[in-house]
């Protein structure tokens, strides 16, 4: 186990300013954090894989302690193979709690060992979220201070393809 590793999961579809600022704070309290992006999410995504990995390790760059990586099957899988013991969630607003609770508690369940580690966005990133930066992209709506310029710019060509 290295105990100065963290991983951060999701789907990042795409990564907002608010994943951002999240992986910036805990970039200087963890000595490696490995953002990875899950493949096997139920969702649809807008964007695929590939182009979500890119922006992320775009957006990241200059963060020399963080690592864009993606995982398919069980997070506790994943965890133990990178040889992590902390997981590393976002929690916005209380609405997020409840989902957050049953993912904590039920990686627990499948691995003791394993420590999911909640920290909180700056307030002004409280309601952001992809779904709805994918929502205002769809209908035009402005995404400045939601999003970093280089997601932004692939966010106005996906929607005008
Ligand atoms: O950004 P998201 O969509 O909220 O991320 C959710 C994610 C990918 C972290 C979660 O769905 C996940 O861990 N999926 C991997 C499958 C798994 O381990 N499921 C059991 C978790 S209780």
């Amino acid at each position: 186990m290295d105990s100065r590793l963290a991983i951060y999961p999701g789907s990042f579809d795409p990564v907002t300013n608010g994943h951002l600022d999240l992986i910036e704070r805990a970039s200087q309290i963890f000595g490696r954090l490995v953002v990875t992006v899950a493949r096997n999410s139920e969702k649809a995504p807008m964007f695929n894989l590939k182009e979500r990995v890119e922006m992320l390790r775009e957006v990241t760059q200059l963060l020399p302690n963080v690592e864009v990586d993606t995982f398919e099957g069980l997070l506790v899988d994943y965890a133990r193979k990178l040889g992590s013991h902390v997981i590393l969630r976002g929690i916005r607003a209380v609405s997020d709690y409840e989902y957050e609770l049953q993912m904590a508690l039920m990686n627990r369940k499948l691995e003791p060992q394993l420590e999911t580690v909640f920290m909180l966005p700056a307030v002004e990133y409280s309601f952001l979220s992809s779904h709805l930066v994918r929502e205002l992209a769809a209908l035009g709506g402005s995404l400045s201070g939601l999003v970093p310029p280089a997601v932004e710019r692939r966010l106005r060509i996906k929607v005008a393809d």
